[in-house]
């Protein structure tokens, strides 16, 4: 995504794929981070690296509160401190054990991370209804091309051929790749939802065409 267009937040995946007592792999322009959700529903982002010894801690496991670590059982709580060191249990973790956390937000069914102290809240998307994201092998300026449309000021993008439909949010990935988080406007029928999704997937093959001839690079 445009830092620029949203401030610091990222957004970085959809509620709906994250659900309680869960974690993912996401990525903002810091670096990849995990993304969970406590078992109580509460989303949380921290560094994607166990300060044991590195492991991913998107790997892990979410129990209760807590974000465990896959390979030692290291747990961490939601603002970065260490809760548990399985191999010590009489042991109260030292306050420097900690993984680095970011500000989480959840608006119009999408998941925000922030890097530092955000100066303002992410976008409401007012009217808008998450329906699915999808990663293309492009970045956005072949997206925007494709779409026939520039990013608002909100970070959205609104293709020009289905600008009654769909809004586009995008974020920048590793390796050259968008996520693209596609939102309904409004809430619809089967039908309608399924024509959305088709219309985006076929907006993805255009952009990364147009990311192969060179356009947008
Ligand atoms: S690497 Fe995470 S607990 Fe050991």
């Amino acid at each position: 995504m445009h830092s620029d267009t949203t401030g610091s937040w990222t957004p970085v995946a959809l509620s709906a794929d994250l659900p309680a007592g869960t974690v993912i792999p996401a990525r903002i322009p810091a670096g990849s981070i995990a993304l969970w959700r406590s078992e109580s529903g509460r989303p949380a982002a921290s560094a994607n690296r166990c300060p044991h010894r590195g492991m991913s801690l998107s790997h892990g496991f979410v129990r209760g509160e807590a974000l465990s670590c896959i390979y030692h059982g290291w747990s961490y709580a939601r603002a970065g401190n260490c809760l548990r060191i399985p191999a010590h249990p009489g042991l109260t973790p030292p306050e420097a054990i900690r993984v680095k956390t970011y500000p989480v937000e959840e608006t119009g069914g999408v998941i925000w991370v922030a890097m530092g102290e955000p100066s303002s809240t992410p976008p409401k998307l007012e009217g808008l209804v998450a329906l699915r994201s999808l990663t293309a092998d492009a970045g956005i300026e072949a997206i925007e091309a494709a779409a026939g449309a520039k990013t608002s000021p909100e970070g959205l993008i609104e293709p020009a051929a289905n600008t009654e439909t769909i809004c586009l949010l995008l974020s920048e990935q590793e390796g050259g790749q968008t996520l693209i988080h596609v939102l309904l406007k409004g809430e619809a029928v089967p039908t309608v939802r399924i024509a959305a999704s088709r219309a985006a997937e076929s907006l993805r093959r255009k952009a990364e065409d147009l990311q192969e001839k060179g356009i947008g690079q």
